[in-house]
């Protein structure tokens, strides 16, 4: 069986702060009218102000809405932030949990991270828990080490169903934003070492199960190889995601 008949495939787009209302709308019909392959999902992460108005012109299309962030309590007095029932509210279906960006200039820890995944799952919403190593911690050989121990921790005290719901990406820190893509190789290998660990933490079915989608840097002239690899389930694509040919161009690709 290939990896589509085993587990949804998952082209996501994190906008982080960019985009106004107008962009926003505009870049989400964009893409909905233009995407033409249905083996997948395509999940957009607007910054959470558009997230009504991202649905809104999303309805009607396949096209999913998720929030780049969430708080884990159902409801208080958190100021700023915002709450799984509030993403249920607006139809966000998916969350981004643990960024780097949040992990490292927000000061996000395993703890932290740990308890969202759990909210998210007690709240019906797919977490898309972001783990991957530093520069200093690749050079050093602690990649896999580092991706590990994000999952052990992130996973701690979830049952199998929990985590069958939960989707990972695999973000090598260095290849965020820089150009700097991982080849499809170290890509490959990171995520068999990721569903390994899966395997380790629960068993072979939910490993087999939990899409593991990879990003950073991904771009429409190196999607192609990164795809045709067994255990890359889709990506997550911050830069070209934000206009509307590219990222079609990169979920549009064909095996
Ligand atoms: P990038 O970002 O595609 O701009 O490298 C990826 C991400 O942060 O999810």
């Amino acid at each position: 069986m290939n990896k589509q008949q085993v587990r949804k495939q998952i082209f996501a787009g994190n906008w982080k702060m960019y985009t106004t209302k107008r962009e926003a709308v505009e870049l989400a019909i964009g893409i909905a009218s233009g995407m033409n392959i249905i083996d997948r999902e395509v999940v957009l992460f607007p910054p959470s102000v558009y997230a009504t108005c991202v649905v809104d012109a999303c309805e009607g299309t396949p096209v999913k809405v998720g929030l780049q962030n969430m708080f884990y309590e159902k409801e208080g007095a958190y100021t700023g932030e915002l709450s799984p029932r509030m993403l249920k509210d607006v139809g966000a279906g998916y969350v981004l949990v643990g960024h780097s960006e949040r992990r490292h200039i927000f000061g996000e820890t395993d703890e932290l991270i740990h308890k969202k995944v759990i909210s998210a799952i007690a709240f019906d919403i797919i977490p898309v828990l972001c783990v991957g190593e530093l520069l200093e911690e690749r050079e050093l050989g602690k990649s896999e080490s580092t991706v590990e121990s994000q999952l052990i921790k992130a996973f701690a005290e979830i049952g199998e169903q929990g985590a069958r719901k939960a989707v990972i990406a695999y973000e090598p820190v260095w290849a965020i934003g820089t150009g700097k893509v991982a080849t499809p190789e170290i890509a490959e290998s990171m995520h068999t070492f990721i569903r390994n660990t899966l395997k380790k933490l629960y068993n072979d079915s939910v490993a087999m199960t939990i899409p593991v989608l990879y990003g950073g840097s991904v771009k429409p002239d190196n999607i192609a190889g990164l795809y045709a690899m067994p255990n890359i389930d889709g990506v997550l694509v911050g830069g070209a995601s934000l206009t509307v040919q590219s990222f079609l161009d990169i979920i549009n690709v064909t095996l």
